[in-house]
């Protein structure tokens, strides 16, 4: 199937509609931003390894009985995927203290977290994804109940899996960013789970693997970037 008009270009992909009404095609970009788009910059090939990346990890999870927006990697930079109705809400699951977590409660980096902490936020770019709870995104009428329930239970079950398998390949999954959708009346996962989505520390020197090298201009995001995706084509590929 081919890409028709563009529906949509955010920061990192643009989604284009197809003949078939019921899927999408995203493509991935190599442009980075952190900070709500505040901060700009290009990582090379970051496109090509956070689709496959996603493709790979969403394909394993699907396997592991969590239905995904995934269809078919079509090539480097594109897939196609189930047409979502996104929900604006976004949940972060973290299990090693970091980013904005260690800043709002004063706790170092690096702190393990006895369980798995989720957390909610409204998917807004203007207001900076504040933090939300599901008051918030059930009276505002972002979600209903029952589907904040079944976004976060997914979103545990989804870290029970990531963490094992990031830990097989030498990964510490610190923490990650999950959007979800409506299809056919199911809650779905959607969006990507990549290296610009998650914070991944190598579990021996603890270096980071992820986008935090470009929001914290540490350099050699690329390559970092390209690790992740040699490891898993390892054991995916
Ligand atoms: P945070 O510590 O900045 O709240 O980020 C938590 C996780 O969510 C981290 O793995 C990065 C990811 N994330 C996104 O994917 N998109 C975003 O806009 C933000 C702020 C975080
Ligand atoms: N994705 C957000 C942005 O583009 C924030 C981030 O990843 O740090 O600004």
């Amino acid at each position: 199937m081919e890409k028709k008009e563009k529906l949509y270009e955010g920061k990192a992909k643009q989604i284009y509609a197809v003949e078939d009404e019921r899927y999408l095609i995203m493509t991935y970009k190599d442009e980075a931003t952190a900070f709500d788009g505040a901060k700009k910059g290009i990582i090379e090939n970051k496109g090509i390894v956070n689709n496959r990346v996603s493709c790979l990890l969403f394909k394993m999870l699907e396997e592991r009985g969590i239905e995904t927006h995934l269809v078919e990697q079509i090539d480097d930079r594109n897939v196609m995927v189930k047409r979502l109705n996104m929900l604006p809400v976004e949940v972060v699951l973290r299990n090693v203290v970091a980013g904005s977590l260690s800043k709002r409660l004063g706790m170092e980096e690096g702190t393990a977290l006895s369980e798995p902490i989720v957390e909610l936020y409204y998917k807004n770019d203007d207001l900076h994804d504040p933090m939300i709870n599901e008051y918030h995104a059930r009276v505002l009428g972002w979600a209903t109940l029952e589907q904040l329930e079944d976004m976060q239970k997914q979103g545990l079950e989804i870290n029970q899996i990531l963490l094992k398998f990031f830990d097989d390949i030498g990964v510490i999954l610190v923490d990650f960013k999950l959007e979800f959708g409506v299809y056919d009346g199911r809650i779905v996962l959607g969006d990507e789970i990549s290296p610009d989505s998650c914070r991944l520390w190598d579990k021996v020197s603890l270096e980071k693997l992820d986008k935090d090298r470009f929001r914290r201009d540490m350099g050699g995001e690329a390559e970092a970037y390209q690790e992740v995706v040699t490891r898993i084509e390892k054991v995916l590929g």
